[in-house]
């Protein structure tokens, strides 16, 4: 079959961004990923267009892009998902662009080095189930892509923050989850919107709602729970 691409491009993020548009004779079980290796190699070997990519097996989330309006990893987009044969590549757009699809993520691993996201001392094992829930995520960004509520600069962090936290909360000794509480109030809690938006995108199929409902329990009513218990009794 004929696929029609029409691929964003732009040298940088001062430039004008403008589309180019491409035809690949293909078979339908191909993938986002394969289309754009055989045009930069097979159409335009010395002005390829520029994306991220390492496993191309859905498990690094370098390639998450904008295809026909939705977030989602390039090499898990297969081309018979789409049988008006019309696909649209797009950067994503909550973060500043690079070079043509390539975004610059670094807002997300700034969040997770402000909130403190790795474990101090052992780790707890009581709540693996949870654990290796928020393991999956592949830091891709496509929930932040979807959340009416985040944007770049702001103090809500947004899922791809969220899942490494609720990862800390089941398994951080319990000195370290004090202050991990308050940075998830802070960062999480007051700006989330429960819309669960990043749960139907979410690539890697992370259960974010079971996630965002154990770390609230954790973070928000044991705080409160803990501040009645220091206010004594209220006859
Ligand atoms: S939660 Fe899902 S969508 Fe968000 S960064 Fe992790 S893998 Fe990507
Ligand atoms: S539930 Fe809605 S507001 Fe909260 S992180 Fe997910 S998409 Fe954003
Ligand atoms: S290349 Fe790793 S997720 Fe697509």
């Amino acid at each position: 079959m004929i696929i029609k691409l029409d691929i964003q491009r732009q040298r940088s993020s001062s430039e004008k961004p403008h589309i180019q548009s491409f035809s690949v004779d293909t078979d339908a079980l191909a993938s986002v990923a394969e289309l754009l290796e055989r045009i930069n190699s097979e159409q335009i070997p010395d002005d390829p267009i520029q994306w991220e990519r390492s496993c191309k097996q859905k498990k690094c989330g370098a390639c998450a892009m904008v295809i026909n309006g939705r977030p989602r990893l390039a090499c898990d987009a297969r081309v018979n998902e789409y049988p008006k044969g019309v696909i649209k590549l797009e950067p994503l757009k909550k973060f500043p662009v690079v070079c043509d699809l390539i975004v610059d993520r670094s807002i997300m691993f700034g969040h997770l080095k402000k909130l403190g996201a790795w474990l101090e001392g052992e780790a707890e094992t009581r709540d693996n189930d949870i654990s290796y829930e928020a393991s999956r995520c592949l830091q891709c960004g496509c929930c932040l892509e979807v959340c009416p509520n985040f944007y770049p600069g702001g103090e809500f962090f947004g899922t791809a923050v969220l899942v490494p936290a609720s990862r800390l909360i089941a398994q951080s000794p319990e000195e370290q989850k004090k202050r991990l509480y308050g940075e998830y109030g802070e960062h999480f809690y007051r700006g989330c919107g429960k819309s669960l938006s990043c749960k139907d995108i979410c690539p890697a199929g992370i259960d974010t709602e079971r996630l965002l409902v154990n770390s609230n329990a954790a973070a928000v009513w044991k705080r409160k729970y803990r501040k009645s218990k220091d206010s004594g009794p209220s006859e």
